[in-house]
């Protein structure tokens, strides 16, 4: 049995005393009989993660601590980046890798993704590898190829044991912000090719690897990817933001 993960992907919004108040605000929402049915993991920008921490420590909560891209070495001159290192002593538990903002703006390519989903995993935090297609690739029949090869290519040379436990996030990136959500159909076939994939290189981790989808989920449209047996969660930007919002979507079965 795989258990559901929402992750709010805060992206570059809130400061660190905003911070606070979400984690506070969310946990609020939430309940025991929650958490124990969904891994709810947030994602605050770099500046705001010790705040977070301190506030899920001090009080005990259930949320778990996610970071949004890491760099892959794990020290030196690298003007600007955080290392892996530096989030697990933060006791971040999950960092987002290959988002398709950083791919798109930031230039990111498969070789780098699959560098950091490595770094992560060797320091015992679990990536959250980002995969999807541009609306032209949708549009010209690629969708399946792209997000195969980024799967392929984000994992290559990582064992079968660290596969069966990392997530992966399928989201199209004509979904991403635009209010346009994929058919839960749709999503629900790439994200079984996905599995398919990780079944044909790593075999059995297939099972075990949790896959969400990710593109303008909100409180009213989670439940119909969550009827999907393929799909085991969200990735959620613009929703997350708000912590009554985001706890609807937590709560998506009520
Ligand atoms: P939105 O939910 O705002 O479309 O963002 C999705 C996303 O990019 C999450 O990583």
């Amino acid at each position: 049995m795989r258990k559901d993960l929402i992750a709010g992907n805060w992206k570059m919004n809130a400061t660190h005393l905003d911070a606070i108040q979400m984690v506070q605000k969310l946990s609020y929402r939430l309940d025991v009989a929650d958490h124990d049915r969904v891994d709810v993991v947030v994602c605050p920008p770099f500046t705001a993660l010790r705040s977070a921490q301190t506030v899920i420590e001090a009080d005990h909560l259930r949320l778990i601590l996610g970071a949004q891209d890491c760099h892959y070495e794990e020290s030196g001159a690298y003007t600007g980046e955080i290392s892996p290192g530096m989030l697990a002593k933060l006791s971040v538990s999950y960092v987002i890798v290959g988002h398709s903002e950083r791919r798109q703006i930031c230039g990111e390519q498969d070789s780098d993704v699959n560098r950091k989903v490595k770094a992560v995993i060797a320091h015992d935090m679990t990536p959250i590898l980002c995969v999807g297609e541009t609306e032209a690739e949708r549009d010209e029949g690629h969708t399946a190829d792209r997000v195969a090869s980024q799967v392929r290519l984000g994992l290559a040379g990582v064992a079968a044991a660290p596969v069966a436990s990392i997530v992966v996030a399928y989201e199209p990136i004509w979904a991403i912000g635009t209010g346009r959500t994929a058919d839960p159909d749709d999503a629900a076939e790439v994200i079984s090719l996905i599995r398919t994939t990780i079944g044909e290189h790593w075999g059995d981790a297939a099972n075990t690897i949790r896959i969400l989808y990710g593109g303008s989920v909100n409180p009213g449209n989670i439940a119909s990817f969550m009827a999907k047996p393929d799909i085991d969660g969200a990735l959620v930007g613009g929703a997350s933001l708000d912590p009554d919002t985001f706890a609807s979507v937590v709560r998506y079965w009520m």
